[in-house]
């Protein structure tokens, strides 16, 4: 059995006053649930949200760097990030492959780096709107998903969630349909599976990403493959998370 796992990925949204008041308000409104629940602050809140002792979320950072330290000015390391109670670590957004140039050997060498200090990477895959009107999205998808992985050890492939967010449906209120997107993460996993063993892929956890919104979760969750979601805009904001989160 797969742990659902749901994250909230915050992007560069939120000072540190707004971090630990949603953080607050997610803490008290949450309940027990079968469900992971993380939430992934800009950098400059995650050791204030660790300082609250949160026990219903967990922490994410939304990049790190692939060295332990040294002179990479502006760069965030994963002993640092272990340091503010990081669990998890987003890596390979499409907002970090389009905007700063990450390409799937960087996305391999951070994954590495994430499981050697033992975060788990949430390594996002996804096809753009020309890819998928040309019809490949499973061709970019399986070789996203086998360049981030190049460099996992079959030992800590289980560690690793994968995030599909088709670009186009990223921040736009398109989303993709439960079964598309089932299709597509049984893609995904089949790959997983062709690199570490059907046993292994059946354990790897696979989340949905792209508007996902308190009206539309159940259609993801509902769905075999999927095992969650990262969430964005729909994180920003107390109620619509925690509506996410306990999705009926
Ligand atoms: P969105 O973003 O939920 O705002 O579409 C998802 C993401 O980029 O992870």
């Amino acid at each position: 059995m797969r742990t659902p796992i749901i994250a909230g990925n915050w992007k560069m949204n939120k000072t540190v006053s707004q971090a630990v008041e949603l953080c607050r308000k997610l803490e008290s409104a949450l309940q027990d649930s079968p469900v992971e629940v993380v939430v992934c602050p800009p950098f400059t809140a995650l050791s204030a949200v660790f300082a609250l002792g949160l026990t219903k979320v967990k922490l994410g950072a939304q990049n790190m760097y692939h060295a332990d330290k040294g002179a990479y000015t502006g760069e965030i390391s994963p002993v640092m990030l272990k340091d503010v109670g990081c669990q998890y670590v987003i890596l390979g957004h499409s907002e970090r492959r389009q905007y700063f140039k990450e390409d799937d050997e960087l996305v391999a060498a951070k994954a590495a780096k994430a499981l050697e200090y033992g975060i788990k990477p949430i390594i996002c895959v996804g096809e753009s709107i020309d890819q998928r009107r040309a019809g490949q999205t499973a061709e970019v998808v399986v070789s996203q998903t086998k360049g981030a992985l190049a460099k996992v050890q079959p030992d800590q492939v289980t560690d690793v969630v994968i995030a599909y967010e088709p670009i186009w449906a990223i921040g736009t209120g398109e989303t993709s349909t439960g079964d598309d997107a089932n299709e597509v993460i049984g893609t995904i996993r089949a790959t997983i599976a062709e690199l570490f063993g059907e046993e292994k892929a059946g354990q790897v956890r696979i989340q949905y990403g792209g508007s996902v919104k308190p009206e539309n979760i159940s259609e993801f969750m509902n769905q075999p493959e999927i095992d969650g979601a990262l969430v964005g805009g729909a994180s920003l904001a107390a109620d619509d998370f925690i509506n996410i989160v306990q999705y009926k």
